[in-house]
């Protein structure tokens, strides 16, 4: 298995992590986005989260050697001859499918393509492709460089060795594949917290706890680093919605229905940390309130 060379399309929170821990397992990288400005920002972005690594002692090269590693670049060419393609642009098909479609007839015959959706189905999102058997999802938590589990899944069209591929880049840059056998909105471990956060809105909801309570208890109680409320925060209230809304779109099922407290925030323009209020209020320096 070749994995000399990551292509990485969209250099956002996503891409960027992605292109450091393939930088950090001495794989070249080429970072790819429409927007320069984006690039230049994910450049310093990654140079300050890898000298933490290197200073820690978890990643043996120098910050000089990491760094050298990747290209960034606003045009598809470095594709041409990559082993890996991950595709990490905004969640919106539309947006990836017009991404995909431009990257399809430069990729060679041989290289997989993965994508980092989400809540889309990889047969969705792969459906734009002349070679979807090539095609896979790997899915990566934020913070990529932090966290160690990504989905690696199965779509309708993914062959055994594009599978398989997956999972051993996964372990390559030292993360570990949870493997998701059978395409399905959400995969597994979106799928599970979803359902219980939108039992958590309910009770709130319903007045039988409040976000502080509930948050407390997920902590204390299951060992959770942050609540559902506290994450959902983190991560933009709205950004969830979307997510909730296309796992619910994919067969109806009311589990994961967005409640309309959610909905309700996302209304009045209360999104989380960064607006200053969401489930909770926040000062100017993002301390809670
Ligand atoms: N943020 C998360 O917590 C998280 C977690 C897991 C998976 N994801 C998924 O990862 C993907 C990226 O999310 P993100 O949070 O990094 O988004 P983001 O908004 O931070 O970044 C998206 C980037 O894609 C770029 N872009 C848009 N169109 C492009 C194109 N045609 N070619 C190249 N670049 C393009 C944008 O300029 C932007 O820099 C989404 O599919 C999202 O669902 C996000």
């Amino acid at each position: 298995m070749e994995i000399g060379k990551v292509f990485v399309m969209g250099s956002g929170t996503m891409g960027c992590g992605i292109a450091q821990v393939c930088a950090q397992s001495g794989i070249s990288v080429v970072m790819n986005d429409i927007s320069q400005e984006m690039l230049d920002k994910a450049v310093k972005t990654i140079s300050w989260s890898a000298s933490k690594f290197i200073e820690k002692g978890k990643v043996k090269d120098d910050l000089g050697t990491v760094m050298g590693r990747i290209q960034v670049s606003t045009d598809l060419d470095g594709a041409a001859d990559a082993d890996l393609v991950i595709e990490a642009v905004f969640e919106k098909i539309g947006v990836k499918h017009e991404a995909l479609k431009k990257l399809d007839p430069i990729v060679g015959e041989k290289t997989i393509v993965a994508t980092n959706t989400s809540a889309i189905t990889i047969t969705e999102v792969a459906s734009v492709m002349s070679r979807p058997e090539n095609f896979v999802g790997l899915h990566f938590f934020n913070p990529v460089p932090m966290m160690q589990a990504v989905e690696v899944i199965r779509g309708v069209a993914t062959s055994d060795e594009a599978f398989q591929y997956g999972a051993e880049f996964v372990r390559f840059i030292g993360k570990e594949p949870i493997m998701v056998n059978r395409d399905i909105a959400g995969f597994i471990l979106n799928r599970i917290n979803i359902c219980a956060n939108v039992e958590a809105m309910r009770l709130v909801e319903q007045g039988v706890a409040s976000p502080e309570d509930i948050d407390k208890g997920m902590r204390l109680a299951f060992g959770r680093k942050m609540g559902p409320f506290e994450t959902g925060d983190l991560v933009w209230i709205e950004v969830s919605l979307m997510a909730y809304t296309n796992i619910y779109e994919e067969d109806k099922d009311p589990r994961f229905y967005p409640p309309s407290i959610m909905r309700q925030k996302v209304l009045a323009g209360h999104l989380g940390r960064k607006t200053g209020k969401g489930w909770y209020e926040y000062n100017e320096d993002g301390s809670r309130k």
